[in-house]
Order: structure tokens, then C-alpha cells, then sequence
């Protein structure tokens, strides 16, 4: 990066403050993320996807009959019109399943029935069939874009569960489960990240909870942030076997290289998501007797740690645990949105509930008193 002449600004707008939030916290030096004052860990270990996405959407953790009304809920809309499943075959097959992701969300928007309605309760209705929703977009535009038919949503199945069995046809077992529920939890919500920052500059121009979704996805695209995971399996799978890693890793260093999964704004020290993925990730390793994702991955972090001081991302983990688990690497970063719908919803709430317009100043360098001259004087 450029040196930076201009005291007042911050490029990439580090260390600037850009909002007040009460949906979560991060805190650098002990490595810890809460989720409504709630350790992460603890939701992900201890809970399910849905507890997350209700506390987040609602502000408080939900007593058995909540999160029994909540899971009919998130059944009950779970479907998606005929017409978005047609209109998802209309789409190039090369396209990523991103990019059907943010065509999916602006249809669904036209079908949502309090489409007009911009109140805080719609707008808490409105991001649960969001949430609701995701795993049943994701799945289907997956399948359609490989020539193969959607399936419908299973009501008595959880959202990990759903997702896992309308993706491959088939139900999956519990712990393929559980670890895919946990990670959904961990990728739920992160703060002012890119995307959900994106989100809240969208609706506080007072457009709506869905235009928020659709910016949240295209921005969370990139590889500097959710598109890293598959990025991270990417450049795995070129390493391809334990015995390489070191001298690839020294070797894209010395390039100058970004690794992918690598490195965190906000945290100097661990990410702590990727504290508890790791484990998972080595765990499923070893359970299918497949540890060289594991070894790689250790090796990469330990030249990482004493070359640069950087540690690895949530990205990092979540790429081998979801390959070992048989995900296509194209839904790595559409299985974040699936999680990440619940925070992006929760911050256009707040974010509406108290609005501004998010409007920021910049610093003019470019030419001055510029001569306009005829076309053909040109
Ligand atoms: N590999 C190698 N060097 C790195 C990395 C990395 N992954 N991350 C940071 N650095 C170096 C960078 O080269 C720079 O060095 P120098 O000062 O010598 O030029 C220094 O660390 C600061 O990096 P930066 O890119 O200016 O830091 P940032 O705060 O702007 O960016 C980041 C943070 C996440 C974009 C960056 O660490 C990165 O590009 N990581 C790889 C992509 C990635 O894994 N993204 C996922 C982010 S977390 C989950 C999510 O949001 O999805």
C-alpha cells in the first residue's frame, strides 16, 4: 500500500469508529467475540444456529417456547416461491452461486408480503424469512445451476440439517450436523465487517431490509473477506500434500504474497472463531482418517506466526472442515450468507431503528480549474 499523505484520513477506515451497536463485540487482546453479550463459544458449543440467528434478530436469547414458535417459523418459510426456483434456471451454469445468491434475494423481496412495510416489526419478520430462506437459496441454486432438480425443505429438520440434506439429497449424520451448525453460528455476525457495514449504509438511505441483504452478499464476495475460504481450500489443494507446505508457504512469502485465511483487521492476536474451527476442522480429519488438510494447515499457521505474526482467519479452518465434510468449494462463501443473513438482518434493524443517512466526506486530489473544451478541440 501507498504511504498515505493526509493526516485527517484513514485509509481503508482503520481505527475509525463508524457506528454504535449494541449486536456484537470484539475484543483484540483476549481474542473473544460476543454475540449480545454472549461468548460465542459458548453458543456454538452449547446451542444451536437458530438460538443464534433469533438472538441476534430479537436482542435476547429465546425460553423453549420462543425457539419452539421461532423453528415453526423458520419451517413455515422456509420454500421459496415456484417462480424464484424457475427464474433461478434462467441463469448462465458458469455464474457463481454469489452472484445467484444476490438475483435470488431481490426476487424474494418482490414475494415478501410486507414488502412496502418499513416498521421495526416488519422488518424483524422480514429478516426472519431471510434467514429462514438461506440454505433452501443456496441449495437450490446450486443444484439447478448443475442440472439437477431443487429439492424442497424438510419442516422437522434444523437449518444446518436442512441445508446438508437438500444439497445432497440425502440426510446427513448428527455430527456433520453439529459441526455445520457450529460454524454457522461462528459465521453469523462480526461487528462493522465490510459487508455488514455495506448493508447498514444501504438501508439508511431508508431503502429496504432486502436492497441491505443484496449489497451485504455482493460485498461479502470478495476475497479479502468471505470469498478467503474458498480461496484458503484453493491454494490447499495446490500445496496438495504436507511435505510441500513449507517451502510453498516460504516461497509465496517471499513473493510478497496474500495468504488467503491469513491475517484480520481487528484482531492482532488470534481470530477467535478460527480458535474453535481449527479444532473441529483437525478433528473431522481425523475421524475420516484424512489428516493431511490438518498437517498443512499446521504448518502454514506455524510459518505464519514466526515470519509474520499473522494468524489465521475463520476462513482458514471453516475451507478443510467443509471440504472434509464433501461441501463443493463454490458454497463455501455462499454457506457464510446463509449464516451471516442473521447479522446483516440484525444490523439493518438497528440501523433503522435509529437512522441517519451514512454519509462520509473525502479529500479532493485531482486536477483543478480544468479548461472545457469543444469535442473536437479535444
Ligand atoms: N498474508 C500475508 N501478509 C499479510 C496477510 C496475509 N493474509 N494479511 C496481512 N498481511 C500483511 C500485509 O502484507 C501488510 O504487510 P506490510 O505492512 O508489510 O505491507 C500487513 O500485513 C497489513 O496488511 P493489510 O492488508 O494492510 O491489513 P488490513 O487490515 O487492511 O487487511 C485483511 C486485513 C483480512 C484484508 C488481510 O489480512 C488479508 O488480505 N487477508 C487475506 C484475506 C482473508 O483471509 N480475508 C478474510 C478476513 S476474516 C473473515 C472474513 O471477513 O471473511
Amino acid at each position: 500500500m501507498s504511504e498515505n499523505p493526509y493526516p485527517n484520513y484513514s485509509p481503508g477506515l482503520q481505527g475509525i469508529i463508524g457506528g454504535v451497536t449494541k449486536i456484537s463485540k470484539i475484543v483484540s487482546d483476549t481474542s473473544s467475540l460476543t454475540y449480545r453479550g454472549i461468548n460465542v463459544h459458548e453458543l456454538a458449543e452449547n446451542g444451536s444456529f437458530e438460538e443464534t440467528a433469533f438472538l441476534l434478530l430479537h436482542g435476547y436469547l429465546p425460553n423453549s417456547h420462543q425457539l419452539s414458535d421461532f423453528k415453526q417459523r423458520m419451517a413455515a418459510e422456509s420454500a421459496l416461491p415456484d417462480e424464484v426456483i424457475s427464474a433461478l434456471g434462467l441463469l448462465p451454469k458458469h455464474m457463481h452461486p454469489m452472484d445467484a445468491l444476490k438475483y435470488a434475494y431481490s426476487l424474494l423481496a418482490g414475494f415478501d408480503e410486507d414488502y412496502e412495510a418499513m416498521d421495526h416489526d416488519a422488518n424483524v419478520r422480514k429478516g426472519e424469512r431471510i434467514v429462514a430462506k438461506g440454505p433452501t437459496v443456496v441449495a437450490a441454486a446450486y443444484r439447478i445451476m448443475n442440472g439437477k432438480e431443487a429439492i424442497a425443505p424438510d419442516p422437522e429438520l434444523s437449518i444446518a440439517a436442512n441445508f446438508l440434506y437438500m444439497l445432497h439429497g440425502e440426510k446427513a449424520d448428527d455430527f456433520t450436523v453439529k459441526v455445520m451448525d457450529a460454524s454457522l453460528t461462528l459465521y453469523a455476525e462480526h461487528t462493522f465487517n465490510a459487508s455488514a457495514f455495506a448493508c447498514r449504509v444501504t438501508v439508511a438511505t431508508l431503502s429496504d431490509i432486502y436492497s441491505g441483504i443484496v449489497t451485504g452478499i455482493g460485498t461479502l464476495k470478495g476475497p479479502l473477506h468471505g470469498g478467503a475460504n474458498e480461496k484458503a481450500m484453493e491454494m490447499l489443494l495446490e500445496i496438495g500434500d504436507p511435505d510441500n507446505a513449507e517451502e510453498w508457504i516460504r516461497s509465496a512469502l517471499a513473493q510478497k504474497k496474500k495468504i488467503m485465511g491469513f491475517g484480520h483487521r481487528e484482531y492482532k492476536k488470534r481470530d477467535s472463531r478460527a480458535i474453535y474451527l481449527t479444532k473441529i476442522g483437525k478433528e473431522i480429519g481425523e475421524r475420516k482418517g484424512e489428516t493431511k488438510w490438518g498437517e498443512i494447515a499446521s504448518t502454514l499457521e506455524r510459518v505464519m506466526e514466526t515470519e509474520k505474526n499473522i494468524h489465521p482467519n475463520v476462513d482458514f479452518p471453516a475451507a478443510y472442515a467443509y471440504y472434509l465434510l464433501g461441501i463443493p468449494i463454490e458454497l463455501y462463501t455462499p454457506i457464510f450468507v446463509i449464516a451471516r443473513n442473521s447479522g446483516w438482518a440484525a444490523h439493518a434493524i438497528e440501523q433503522l431503528d435509529n437512522n441517519r443517512l451514512i454519509r462520509p466526506t473525502c479529500i479532493y486530489d485531482g486536477a483543478e480549474g480544468v479548461e472545457w473544451k469543444p469535442i473536437d478541440q479535444r
